[in-house]
């Protein structure tokens, strides 16, 4: 082989080599934006699954068993003797259970400025405390300024157990014996 054909072909492969690295480079480059691609592609994945998460979370009615704004259990029939007076602070109502056994659950809230009404058992009536209405066994009022009965949730009585919906709060100018509920 001649000097020049050698010189040639060394060319030809240095520049074949260079042609691969060149290559190489360029799918080295490739695959590192492929990657980070795939990795932001990923990370906006997560974000938007946590905020459907979130958005499902807020949507989804909260339970309020047991508390305020749900239905409370208050128990069996069987605890409330007849003439009693149970208070319910979680669910800030008082239980009345009439002498002819009858019950009634009446709200805790005077109906005239709001404030919580308690149960005074020696005068056998609600007091409240901040302008002095007084309401008798049934919730009546016999003393103002309160300008009616204290307000009344609904009771059902299910296989012997007392239960009371605070979700719905129902006013009532006086007591009338259809609000009793028996077993
Ligand atoms: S808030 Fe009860 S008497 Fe005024």
């Amino acid at each position: 082989m001649k000097h020049e054909e050698k010189q040639e072909q060394m060319a030809r492969t240095q520049a074949a080599k260079g042609g691969r690295t060149e290559e190489t480079r360029e799918a080295i480059t490739m695959s590192r934006r492929n990657f980070l691609t795939l990795g932001l592609e990923a990370l906006g994945a997560l974000a938007a699954l946590e905020i459907v998460g979130a958005g499902l979370l807020f949507l989804k009615p909260r339970s309020l068993e047991g508390q305020f704004g749900g239905v409370i259990t208050a128990g069996p029939v069987s605890d409330f003797p007849p003439g009693s007076v149970t208070e319910f602070p979680e669910g800030r109502f008082f239980l009345i259970r009439t002498e002819d056994g009858g019950f009634l659950a009446v709200y805790r809230r005077c109906t005239h400025l709001g404030c919580s009404v308690s149960w005074e058992p020696t005068a056998g009536e609600f007091v409240c405390p901040c302008h002095g209405s007084h309401f008798d066994t049934v919730g009546d009022v016999q003393n103002p300024p309160a300008p009616r009965a204290l307000d009344i949730f609904p009771v059902t009585i299910e296989d012997g157990t007392v239960k009371v919906d605070t979700s719905k709060p129902q006013t009532r100018d006086t007591f009338s014996p259809d609000q009793l509920v028996y077993a």
